[in-house]
Order: C-alpha cells, then sequence, then structure tokens
C-alpha cells in the first residue's frame, strides 16, 4: 500500500495546485478529484466497511461517488483542494493502517477479508486511478516525469508481422477461485473455439497510417499531419515524429473495428484473445508507466505467449469484438457498481494492458471494458481471422 501511494505521489508531485484542479477534458476528471476518491474509497471499503468506524466527513461520501458524478461534474463540486486534500489523504492512511493492524485477514469467514480481498481490492483501485491519471498527465504541457525506465531495444526487426495460428477446441475462460480476481472474470468456465488466426504483434503505427492514406480516417489522438503522409504525435507537451514501428495507440473500437475491416481480417473476441494470451509473461512486457510510452515491436520479441503472440500485455489495450457481458454463473462482488452495473451492449471489451497500467493490475483473464467511441484510454488493436 505504501507503494502504491509512493507511485501516486510521484505521479503528481510536479505538478501546481493549479494543474491539480485544471480541467483539460470534458471526460476526464481533474487530478485532485482522483487523489480525493483515491483516499474515500479506502476510506470507505477499510475505515468503514471492515473497521465499522465513522467517516471523518460524512459529506464526502457523495462527492467521490464516481456512479453519481459523471466526469464532467466533477470540478464543480466542492471537492478537497490543496493542503487540505493532502491532510485528508494521510488521515485515512493513518486510520486504515489502525483497522488493519487489528484484523484477520486469515479467516475465511467474511469474504471480504478472506485472503486478503479487500486489501487487493485498495491497491487494484488505486492503482486504477494512477493509469486514468496518465490519460490526463499526458495532456499537460511540459509535465516532467520523476522517474523513467528504458525500453529495452527490440531483439528482432519486425516488418509487418505475420499472424500465428490457435488451434481452437475446448477452452477455459476466465479466473479460477484462487487469487485475486475482479468478479466480471468469473467463474472460470469452459467454451469451444473454432481454430483462428491472430496477429502476431499489435498494429503499427506505419500500418495505420497506411489505412489512413488509403481511407481518408481520422488520425489517433495527438497526431497531427507534417507534409504529405507523415504524422507528428505530442503528449506532455513534446511534439516527436510518430514512429512506424510502435504499436498505434488512442484509437476507438469503431476505428480498430474499420481498420480490421480494411486489413481483410475482423477484430477478435475477447475469448480468442485470452486464448492466445496464454502464457505471457507480465514480467516481461512494456508496464508499470515509467517508460511514459509504448516499446517498439520487437522489444519483448523474445517474451512470446504460447502461440507465439508477442506484445500481449502491456504497450496498449487491445480492444476486441466482444460486448462487456457477464460469464455464466456471475455472481456481483463485492459491489454490483464494478461491474455488473456496465453489463450489456453498451460497452466493449479490451484486454491486456498499456504501458500506463500497473504491472500487479494485470492478468490474461482482466477485463477492462470502455464506450467503443473513446479514444483517451490506451488502446490499440490486434487482428484476428478464420482458419478457412
Ligand atoms: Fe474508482
Amino acid at each position: 500500500m505504501e507503494e502504491a501511494r509512493r507511485r501516486t505521489l510521484q505521479l503528481v508531485e510536479p505538478l501546481s495546485d493549479d494543474e491539480l484542479n485544471r480541467v483539460y477534458s470534458p471526460i476526464l476528471s481533474p487530478l485532485a478529484w482522483d487523489l480525493g476518491h483515491i483516499a474515500n474509497f479506502e476510506e470507505l471499503w477499510l475505515v468503514q466497511t471492515v473497521g465499522d468506524l465513522e467517516p471523518l466527513n460524512g459529506e464526502l461520501g457523495r462527492l467521490y461517488d464516481a456512479i453519481e458524478n459523471p466526469r464532467v461534474t466533477r470540478n464543480e463540486l466542492p471537492i478537497l483542494r490543496g493542503a487540505e486534500l493532502r491532510a485528508y489523504l494521510e488521515d485515512v492512511r493513518e486510520r486504515t493502517l489502525d483497522v488493519l493492524a487489528n484484523v484477520d485477514l486469515e479467516s475465511g469467514d467474511d469474504p471480504l477479508l478472506a485472503g486478503g480481498f479487500v486489501y487487493e481490492l485498495l491497491l487494484a483501485h488505486e492503482h486504477q486511478h494512477n493509469e486514468t491519471m496518465l490519460q490526463l498527465i499526458q495532456m499537460i504541457d511540459g509535465y516532467e516525469p520523476v522517474e523513467t525506465t528504458v525500453l529495452p531495444e527490440p531483439t528482432e526487426s519486425i516488418d509487418r508481422p505475420e499472424m500465428v495460428h490457435v488451434k481452437g477446441g475446448t477452452v477455459e475462460i476466465g479466473a479460477d477461485e484462487v487469487g485475486f480476481a475482479y468478479d466480471n472474470e468469473r467463474p472460470r468456465h469452459a467454451v469451444e473455439l473454432a481454430p483462428f488466426w491472430i496477429d502476431r504483434a499489435p498494429v503499427t503505427n506505419g500500418e495505420y497510417s497506411e489505412f489512413i492514406g488509403d481511407t481518408g480516417a481520422d488520425p489517433p489522438m495527438y497526431w497531427e499531419p507534417e507534409g504529405e503522409g507523415s504524422w507528428v504525435r505530442t503528449a506532455m507537451g513534446r511534439r516527436e515524429a510518430v514512429a512506424p514501428d510502435e504499436p498505434v495507440i488512442h484509437i476507438s473500437w469503431h476505428e480498430a473495428d474499420a481498420f480490421a475491416r480494411w486489413a481483410g481480417k475482423r477484430l477478435p473476441t475477447e475469448r480468442e484473445w485470452e486464448t492466445a494470451a496464454r502464457g505471457a509473461d507480465p514480467e516481461r512486457a512494456n508496464l508499470d508507466q515509467l517508460s511514459y510510452g509504448c516499446a517498439r515491436i520487437g522489444s519483448y520479441g523474445d517474451a512470446p505467449s504460447e502461440c507465439g503472440a508477442i506484445h500481449v500485455l502491456g504497450d496498449v489495450w487491445e480492444w476486441t469484438s466482444s460486448d462487456f457481458v457477464a460469464y455464466p454463473g456471475f455472481r456481483a462482488f463485492p459491489y454490483p457498481e464494478y461491474s455488473e452495473v456496465f453489463f450489456g451492449d453498451t460497452y466493449k471489451v479490451l484486454r491486456g494492458g498499456a504501458w500506463a497500467t500497473r504491472r500487479n493490475v494485470i492478468r490474461t483473464t482482466f477485463r477492462n471494458w470502455d464506450l467503443p467511441q473513446r479514444r483517451q484510454i490506451f488502446a490499440g488493436l490486434r487482428c484476428a481471422k478464420d482458419e478457412a
């Protein structure tokens, strides 16, 4: 928990109070809201639910409820700012540590406590908000990260990655009963899968530029044309030529779907994606934020999944053709607002995590979801096609 908080504070360390309070996009909260919400979620689940204590300030729960307060309204709220906000983060943490010191996480009686579930939930929540915060941090001119890591160089040069074959059959999908996973990843269940082909690597900027040239499609978010057929990308106020051998990022589901059809392929279903991802190693992937960008394709060429796919975890979330729906036998846990209220045909599933995802958030069974028109999420794609 200390490590998670250190990262949260490190991300906002270079920013002024004015930058924390500013609204950069109607679909992103001001960073001050995210920070207060992280502390409030901790207070709600650890201090109030597990510790059975009264909140420090009962009003705050209403302000930081993500469902009740759409992002566009969050800056109008009397949320905590500046020194008050920092004090709240610290006060909640102090009370949380008191509660944790006196709680039995090993006894199996309360499902919220068993195996430390509530503690994992808290960690995952803070980690996931870090990713949302980075969506906004990219829009801040002149942002200087406190700490960065250097990505490996490609071990092979991959011009146009081929497809790899997955033989299908009866496959198990979802997380088993052991270890932390969200309710929407369970229960694990068997499905029949027809054999299929899937791209060995995510679609690159080079391939996507060809698609734009051919169809007149919009460029990804943050791209601007510079001369005939060449592009520059601006993030955190820095303009750089678009690297042709990096995965394309910040495209919507509609754009991903159109690209796949243009290429004579289709988006994979999430079952296909999960099956192709089997054996992918989160330790050998561009995850955990500090690269502040995608790796060139081939940088993790020596860490393929079982079927031979590369860059499966990390770099970009990959859009799938699947709607976000419940697995057969689904049970909401610990609260319906995590997944259940989003089930239906409104949201599309994304898989695999991006460079901006904390490493221990991601699993091959992890399901992310977003609206098909959204591009602020760190999303790209890899295509599939039927065997025949
Ligand atoms: Fe949240």
